[in-house]
């Protein structure tokens, strides 16, 4: 997959000692439903700390789109004031999601309990991705979709309900991007809207709510499961939203300094809520180096200091059970087994051919590119770490920040360069990153 734009290559070297204290940008989910939730709001919602990668400004024009107010007070501060639960005006042109799946889908939950019609469309990254996994359940809720790309994808047409049904919905596949937006379409529903999870997804969507005064109230459901209830037509109250650091931005550095031999930083503030914690767990059954300093409570959510040196990985079998804590941190968890020593093998990672590229395809090519053994076999990755990589490949990024941070960490510890064919998508999520690695002592040119 290419984008229209000429491609912005970049490439990273050997580095010395990763070294400092930094902080990464605010998390993208929390970023990207603040937005949304404060649209839905009547009164001024503020949030502070806010990721200003694309994927959360594309979400802010959106809501600007369907009639909410949005302002940038300063630097990561921005002001919203909403239009209410179903009170959406609808929006003149397409709204235009560029790389956001989260964006898109929740948007999809917001407006489909409004009695407006929207069109919602994505760059060429989303376009690939499905749509229907959204769009069936609000069908059952009374959104229709009137038009809808092949195979279910970008751009589809979609008819809020006039009135909005509550239903309880068993989602089909762990992802909180379709748990949410069921919620969101029941914000407009009378009665309770109830969803079914087997395996708990990162739970944002429902603290939130919370923090915005609505009724939400979880169960456990089965092993590993949950059962979330929410109370329709809230009167949603203004929140001040402090966004922490974002774990899966903070996984890049982290990783590179775990492979970066007598590396010594701190990552503060980082979000460290247990549905979005299997890298942690992960890394540290590896052997790595991390400390957990100063846990706190930061604006609904549990927060740490990372302090992370260079460290000797040993492989592991990450059960498929923990996927949905860590699914946007295989690419980076692969680069870290590449440098452990033995065989580390992944299960269960089917949803990462939906993610912003067929993330298992390309996670493999970009390792094997760069010399390292592996194989994928079903939906398992298997890769044969050796304590070093040769490197010295060019990594395809298929419009994927994820590939392309992972690419770039490779290399600073790999003995020839990497290059990333294009590393422009890596503000989507991660704006600052090239700065902020070069900062630690990063080689990226
Ligand atoms: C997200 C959920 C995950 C994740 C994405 C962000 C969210 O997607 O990959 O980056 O904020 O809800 P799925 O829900 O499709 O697994």
């Amino acid at each position: 997959m290419q984008h229209a734009l000429p491609l912005a290559p970049l490439t990273s070297r050997r580095s010395g000692p990763l070294k400092g204290r930094v902080r990464v940008p605010g998390d993208k989910s929390i970023s990207v439903r603040s937005l949304i939730f404060g649209a839905l709001t009547v009164g001024e919602t503020r949030i502070e700390g806010m990721l200003e990668g694309e994927d959360a400004i594309s979400s802010a024009n959106a809501m600007r789109a369907l009639g909410a107010t949005l302002e940038r007070t300063s630097e990561q501060a921005w002001r919203i004031r909403g239009v209410g639960v179903s009170g959406f005006a609808e929006p003149r042109a397409p709204l235009d999601f560029g790389n956001s799946g989260t964006g898109c889908r929740l948007a999809m939950g917001a407006v489909a309990g409004c009695p407006i019609t929207a069109v919602f469309d994505g760059d060429a990254s989303l376009r690939t991705r499905p749509m229907r996994r959204i769009l069936d359940p609000l069908a059952k809720m009374g959104a229709e979709t009137t038009e809808i790309g092949d195979g279910g994808r970008l751009p589809a047409t979609l008819r809020g309900a006039v009135d909005p049904i509550p239903i309880v919905y068993e989602v089909p596949v762990p992802s909180a991007q379709i748990k949410s937006a069921v919620l969101l379409a029941g914000l407009a529903a009378p009665g309770t809207t109830t969803v079914i999870e087997k395996e708990a997804t990162r739970d944002h969507t429902e603290r939130l709510l919370r923090l915005f005064g609505a009724e939400v109230a979880v169960e456990p459901h089965g092993n590993d499961g949950r059962r979330i209830t929410l109370t329709g037509q809230p009167e949603l109250a203004p929140a001040h939203v402090r966004v922490p650091a974002d774990p899966s931005s903070a996984a890049f550095p982290l990783v590179a300094a775990l492979i970066v031999p007598g590396s010594d930083l701190v990552l503060e503030g980082v979000m460290t809520n247990p549905l979005r914690g299997g890298l942690l767990t992960t890394l540290m059954d590896m052997g790595a180096g991390i400390e957990v300093l100063d846990r706190r409570h930061e604006g609904g959510e549990d927060v740490a200091d990372l302090r992370v040196r260079g460290s000797e990985l040993s492989a592991v079998d990450v059960p498929a059970a923990r996927a949905p804590t860590m699914i946007d941190e295989y690419p980076i968890l692969a680069v870290a087994a590449a440098f452990a020593e033995g065989t580390t093998r992944m299960r269960g990672l089917k949803e990462l051919r939906v993610k912003e590229s067929d993330r298992l395809a390309a996670t493999a090519a970009l390792l094997t590119r760069n010399g390292v053994a592996l194989e994928i076999e079903g939906d398992d990755l298997i890769v044969h770490g050796k304590g070093r990589v040769r490197g010295g490949g060019l990594v395809e990024t298929h419009m994927d920040h994820r590939i392309a941070m992972s690419a770039l960490v490779l290399g600073l510890a790999s003995d020839e360069p990497v290059k990333a064919d294009d590393a422009a998508f890596i503000a989507t999520s991660f704006p600052g990153f090239v700065e902020l690695m070069r900062s630690l002592g990063g080689d990226l040119a």
